[in-house]
């Protein structure tokens, strides 16, 4: 198949989900950034927010953080472009010190990550003295080297339970912490972090919904507040929810999550109907096409993290991926 023929059968696959008038210059992105991937031998991994002309044009790779993180420890190539958030790229790096990681965008953050630091977790372990202490993948290298364990929102449940104790302390969602808490007998002692964009979502919404669409199944993210996942239909990670939707297919639905998580599946399930949530978030919406084709241009920005914050930050996530 040539370029074009390639890009003519990409189109057709997402013309639901692209502006026409912006695929002129996407074809073009994809068509260098695909050359640019061979020259270099390299992988893009892509978070499920991505928007489609990168999640279906150029990923290698796509899931949720625990897929990511999982796969990274397995790539066999000398350059990893990661499609997300720092803390992704980071997670990257600890997982494959020897190989350049690359983040296309440095101000492509997370509320979540930069809601606590080294030193909060300090004080919270002189406050628990005896208490684990867990944190969500959504935070920096140097906050999880202060921690003892990763978890993810696909595995956070699994990894409370696998410490064996009958309390412990997750950093830094709250809410993710809160609804964990209501699938175990584990007490979990919170942090105050939130996502800025789920915390978004509210009840109310979901009953306006009801009305609005009837016989609708709402999806809800763990990082959304309890009294939104409470009534949700289903409530999982990224990868979770589209698991859940491949394998109940109901007829309409909505993720309450990132919106490009939706135009993904809508492309994956046509035949489903998506009622598209009202929020994305504005630190993934910096990774596009051009930011990627930019970074494998130039190489940059690399992600370096020195040994002695990424030894104890690896340690935490590689027992996370230990957890089966
Ligand atoms: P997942 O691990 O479910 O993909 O979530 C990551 C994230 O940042 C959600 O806001
Ligand atoms: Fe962070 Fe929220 Fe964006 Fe996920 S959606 S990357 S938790 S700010």
């Amino acid at each position: 198949m040539t370029d074009h023929e390639a890009m003519a059968a990409l189109y057709k696959r997402l013309e639901k989900v692209v502006v026409p008038e912006a695929w002129e210059g996407m074809a073009a992105d994809i068509t260098a950034i695909r050359a640019l991937k061979k020259e270099k031998n390299a992988v893009v991994l892509a978070h499920n927010y991505m928007t489609p002309e990168v999640y279906f044009g150029v990923a290698d790779v796509t899931g949720d953080s625990l897929a990511l993180a999982r796969e990274a420890a397995a790539m066999q190539v000398d350059v990893i472009v990661c499609a997300g958030v720092h803390f992704m790229a980071e997670t990257a790096k600890l997982m494959n010190p020897s190989r350049i990681v690359l983040a296309p965008d440095l101000q492509a953050g997370c509320s979540l990550a930069d809601c606590i630091t080294p030193q909060d977790v300090r004080a919270l372990r002189t406050k628990y003295p005896d208490l684990p202490i867990i944190t969500y993948v959504n935070t920096s290298a140097a906050v999880k080297a202060e921690c003892d364990i990763c978890c993810t929102s696909g595995n956070a449940k699994k990894i409370v339970e696998s410490l064996g104790v009958p309390e412990v302390v997750m950093v830094p969602d709250e809410y993710l912490a809160q609804n964990v808490a209501r699938q175990t007998s584990v007490t979990i002692i919170p942090w105050h972090g939130h996502c800025e964009v789920h915390e978004q979502y509210a009840p109310q919404e979901i009953a306006a919904l009801r009305r609005a669409h009837q016989g609708i199944t709402i999806i809800a993210h763990p990082e959304c507040p309890p009294d939104v996942v409470a009534q949700a239909d289903f409530s999982g990670s990224t990868v979770n929810m589209s698991d859940w939707v491949a394998a109940h297919h109901p007829r309409h639905v909505m993720l309450l999550t990132e919106r490009s998580m939706s135009d993904n599946a809508a492309v994956d399930h046509p035949a489903i109907d998506f009622v598209r949530p009202r929020l994305s978030c504005p630190y993934m919406k910096l990774i596009t096409l051009a930011s990627i084709r930019r970074a494998l241009e130039t190489m940059t920005y690399s992600i370096e993290i020195e040994e002695a914050i990424a030894a104890p930050a690896r340690r935490a996530v590689e027992r996370m991926v230990a957890v089966k």
